[in-house]
C-alpha cells in the first residue's frame, strides 16, 4: 500500500541561520550545541510514511517538537530541510495560495482548546471549514448536521457553545474537522484536556467513526495509554528526534531504548498485547488435539487470560488455517504483565522446562 503521507528527513530550526544549523545536525551536532547558540532544533531529521486509513500517533514529552512537526505536515510551518508529501504531491514546493487550497480542501486539524466561536451556533461552528471553502449554506448545514450526527451532537445545532460541556465541545471541533471530507485528520493533544472518563470516549468514538470514515490521522499525545489505544503506528520523539516508529507491541515489548522503555512503566498492558505477542512459538504440534481453550495471533490478551484461566493446559493459538501457530503457558501470561524489558531473566527449573507443552486435557 503506497503511502497517503510522507515525511523525509525533516528538520525545523528556529534562531538565527537555521539552514546553516540543518547541515550542522546533519553532521551529528546535537540540540544542547546549538542551543548554546540561541538556536533551537524543534525538529530533526523526522521521516515516516502513513498509509491511507491509518492512525499515525506521535508521541513525547512537552518540547520534544511534536506539535512543530504537525505544522509542518500542513505546511503552517516551512520545513528548514526535507519535504513533505501528501497524496504524492510535495508540499514543500508549492506556492502560498496552492497550499492554502489543500490545507482548506484536503487536511483538518483539530487541538487541545478548540476554540469555537461564541457567537455562532453549534452548527455554524461546526459548518466553519467548509464556509471558508465556499459551500453554499443550504449544503454546508447539511453535511455539518450529518457530521455533528457522526460526533454524537444530534439535538445540539441550534446550541451556544457555552451551553455544552468541555467534552462536547471538542466534539464540535471533531465535527468541524469530518464536515469537510478531508482526508488528513491532524489531532495535536485533542482529548488532552478532557477528564479521563470523557477521554476514553472520546477515544472510542474516533476509534469508531474511522472503521467507516477511514481517515488518515496523525494523533499527537504525551499519553502511552492513548498512543496505544489509538495508534496503528506509534512514533516517539525525543529532543527532537523520532527515536522508535513502530506498532504498540514493538514499543511495549521491543523498546529501541531506556527512554522509550521509560514511558511503558504505566502502561496497561493488558489492553495491548494479543496471542501473538506473547505466544510461545516453539509447539510441539500436538497442541490442537486438546479441542478446547484454543485462540488466534489476535486474541486479545484479556480473553487470552480467561481462556487460560479455563483448562488446566496452555491456550493453543491456531492461524486461519487451524494450524498450530504457538502455545501461551500461564507463565507467559504472568510474565507479559510483569514489567517487561529489565524484567529478571527466567529461570530454567525442571518445572518450567515443561510449562511449554499440553500436559492434561480438560
Ligand atoms: N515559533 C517558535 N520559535 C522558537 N522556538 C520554538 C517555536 N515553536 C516551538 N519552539 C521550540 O521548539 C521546541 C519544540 O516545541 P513543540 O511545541 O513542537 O513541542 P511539543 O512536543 O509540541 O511540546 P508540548 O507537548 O508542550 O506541546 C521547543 O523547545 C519550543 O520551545
Ligand atoms: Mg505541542
Amino acid at each position: 500500500m503506497s503511502a497517503r503521507l510522507e515525511a523525509e528527513h525533516l528538520y525545523k530550526v528556529f534562531g538565527r541561520r537555521p539552514k546553516e544549523a540543518a547541515e550542522r545536525l546533519r553532521d551529528g551536532a546535537d540540540r544542547e550545541e546549538l542551543r548554546a547558540d540561541g538556536t533551537t532544533a524543534a525538529v530533526i531529521d523526522a521521516s515516516f510514511a502513513v498509509a491511507p486509513g491509518q492512525i499515525f500517533v506521535v508521541m513525547g514529552l512537552s518540547g520534544s517538537g511534536k506539535s512543530t512537526l504537525l505544522r509542518m505536515l500542513n505546511g503552517l510551518l516551512e520545513p528548514t530541510a526535507g519535504h513533505v508529501r501528501f497524496d504524492g504531491q510535495d508540499l514543500t514546493a508549492l506556492g502560498a495560495a496552492e497550499l492554502r487550497e489543500v490545507r482548506a480542501r484536503k487536511i483538518s486539524m483539530v487541538f487541545q482548546h478548540f476554540a469555537l466561536f461564541p457567537h455562532r451556533s453549534v452548527l455554524e461552528n461546526a459548518a466553519y471549514g467548509l464556509a471558508v471553502q465556499g459551500v453554499p449554506r443550504a449544503e454546508r448545514e447539511e453535511r455539518a448536521a450529518e457530521a455533528l450526527r457522526l460526533c454524537g451532537l444530534a439535538g445540539w445545532e441550534r446550541s451556544w457553545p457555552d451551553e455544552l460541556s468541555g467534552g462536547m465541545q471538542q466534539r464540535v471541533g471533531l465535527a468541524r474537522a469530518l464536515a469537510t471530507d478531508a482526508d488528513l485528520l491532524l489531532m495535536d493533544e485533542s482529548f488532552s484536556a478532557l477528564d479521563p472518563l470523557i477521554r476514553r470516549d472520546m477515544q472510542d468514538q474516533l476509534l469508531q467513526l474511522q472503521r467507516t470514515l477511514k481517515k488518515t490521522i496523525v494523533f499527537i499525545t504525551h499519553d502511552l495509554n492513548e498512543a496505544m489505544r489509538l495508534g496503528d503506528r506509534i512514533a516517539v520523539m525525543r529532543d527532537g528526534r523520532i527515536v522508535q516508529d513502530g506498532t504498540a507491541e514493538d514499543i511495549l515489548l521491543r523498546p529501541a531504548d531506556d527512554y522509550v522503555a521509560s514511558f511503558t512503566k504505566d502502561v496497561d498492558r493488558s489492553r495491548v498485547l494479543t496471542a501473538a505477542a506473547v505466544m510461545d512459538t516453539e509447539p510441539r504440534g500436538d497442541e490442537a488435539d486438546c479441542g478446547c481453550a484454543t485462540a488466534t495471533p489476535d486474541t486479545p490478551f484479556g480473553e487470552l487470560c480467561a481462556l487460560g484461566a479455563r483448562v488446566p493446559h496452555p491456550v493453543a493459538v491456531l492461524d486461519a488455517d487451524g494450524a498450530v501457530v504457538g502455545v501461551v503457558p500461564p507463565r507467559r501470561l504472568v510474565g507479559a504483565l510483569g514489567d517487561g524489558p529489565g524484567a529478571p531473566e527466567p529461570c530454567d527449573s525442571p518445572r518450567e522446562a515443561t510449562d511449554g507443552k499440553v500436559t492434561a486435557r480438560a
